[in-house]
This record gives structure tokens, sequence and C-alpha cells, in this order.
């Protein structure tokens, strides 16, 4: 039998902005079909750490390696070509956007009109957005309205359905519940068992211990930038979580 790959691997990794050592040697796997949830407290290094994976931030110290090769993207955009597509707290999206430019920002299909002058295939687009609206079962009335019209759950879905078009073996999620009403923290749930029954990977950072114990396979547990533990949710507390988080 071969041995399961990570789709991801994070081998001892360290940063620091100025004095402050965001990250200390941390590392942890994910394998595909794994949702895998970074726990810890305000400063902890979880958005630092998922920053350099996805190529916001040189890391200076360790190895990345994404199916086995090591990485080092420069920017967010060669991440994603890479396969890595990462929810940042704040979405990404643009606003004054439709769905459709939203999921193609940066990789716009093009056509040529008469079959001469590149023009951007903006039909493509559109049926792109409705296509991957409707596999995620999220109703929107107007889908060529700009993204500023949506709300939260929906802004959430517009990220989600871009990872999920684009193919990404690595879905990365940095507080994707955090600002949503309950019913749309729900459904946010259930796209993420979705893409997790596609076999994607998953990196989940919330403080919501609820939703970590809900939809996680591993919890791994940051503190000051250090590795402080990992749990599987079925045979760990709540509580224990807290206490790997403060440090008793
Ligand atoms: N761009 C930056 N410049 C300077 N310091 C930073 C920067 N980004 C993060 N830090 C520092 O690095 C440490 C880790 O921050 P990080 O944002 O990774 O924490 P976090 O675990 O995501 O916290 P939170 O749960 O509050 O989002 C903190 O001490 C933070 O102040
Ligand atoms: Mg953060």
């Amino acid at each position: 039998m071969s041995e399961r790959q990570p789709i991801l691997s994070v081998r001892n990794v360290s940063k620091h902005f100025g004095g402050v050592q965001a990250l200390d040697k941390v590392s942890f796997d994910v394998f595909p079909g794994e949702v895998v949830a970074l726990a810890g407290d305000n400063g902890a290094g979880k958005s630092t750490v998922i920053k350099a994976i996805s190529g916001v931030y040189p890391y200076e110290d360790g190895d990345i390696f994404l199916d086995g090769k090591r990485i080092a993207f420069a920017t967010p955009q060669e991440a994603r070509d890479n396969g890595i597509e990462t929810i940042y707290q704040d979405l990404a999206l643009a606003d004054n956007l439709s769905i459709g430019a939203n999921i193609f920002l940066g990789r716009e299909p093009m056509k040529r009109l008469f079959g001469i002058l590149p023009a951007i295939d903006r039909k493509r687009m559109a049926e792109a957005a409705k296509e991957t609206m409707k596999r995620l079962d999220f109703h929107v009335d107007r889908l060529d309205a700009p993204v500023a019209a949506f709300s939260g759950g929906q802004r959430q879905a517009v990220a989600i359905g871009r990872a999920m078009y684009w193919n990404a073996r690595l879905v990365i999620m940095d507080e994707p519940t955090a600002a949503l009403g309950v019913p749309e923290q729900r459904k946010v749930i259930a796209l993420i068992q979705s893409l997790k029954a596609e076999g994607k990977g998953i990196i989940f950072i919330s403080h919501n211990l609820r939703d970590i114990f809900e939809v996680a396979d591993r919890i791994v547990v940051f503190r000051r930038g250090e590795n402080a533990g990992e749990r599987t949710p079925g045979t760990v507390s709540a509580d224990e979580i807290v206490r790997l988080m403060v440090g008793k």
C-alpha cells in the first residue's frame, strides 16, 4: 500500500516582524479530504502562517511543500495559479464587480471580436457565476449586481465558489464565519463539508470552538507563534483546547 501524501506540509516555518517572533518553527500537514483547524489566541500566528503559505509574505526559515514540492510564492496570484485559494477575513472580493467578474478576477476569459480583437468574454463569466452559485445551492436574485450589494454569507459563497470553480487543491479560510449570522454560518459550514467531500484540503481558522469541533478532522493549536499541540475533535474536550491555547 502506498503512503498517503499530504497536499500541504509546513515544516519548521519561522517569521518575525521587527522584534516580534510571529512564527517560531511551526509544522503541520493537510491531507486530501481533510479539514485542519488552526486554533489559538489573538496574535498566536494563525493568519501569519496562512499568509506565508499563500504568498502574501515571504517566510524566513523552514519549508512549505505542496504535493511534495517546495513552494515560496511571491504573490497570492502565484499561489492561486498553483491551486491554493485563500479566503481572507476581508474576503478580497472586488465590491464594484459582479459575481462572475470576481470569480475570474485576474484570470478573465478572453474571446476575439470579429476574429481579431481580444475582448473579455462576459457571457462565459456570467454563465460560470450562475453555474457556481447553483452548485453551491446559493440563491442570488441579481447575478449581475456588484457584490457590494450582497450579504456577508453571500460574499463568502462567492469566495468559496471561486475556489470551487478553479478546482483548488487547497482552500484556506481565515475566520470565514466571524461576521455572519447563524443561518449563514450554517451555510458556510455546509460548504466546507462539500469541499471536503470533493477531496480538497482545507485550512479553517476560527475563534469559534463549536464550528471547529463540528467541521475539523484535526485541530492544530498555536500559542505565541509556536505549535502548542495537535488533537482530534473526537478525543479532546473544548476545555483542553482552550488550555493548550492559553498554556494551562
Ligand atoms: N504585518 C505585520 N506587521 C507587524 N506585526 C505583525 C504583522 N502581522 C502580524 N504581526 C504580529 O505577528 C503576531 C501574529 O499575528 P497573526 O495576525 O498571525 O495572529 P493571529 O493568530 O491571526 O491572531 P487573530 O486571532 O487575532 O487574528 C502578532 O504579534 C502580530 O502583532
Ligand atoms: Mg488572524
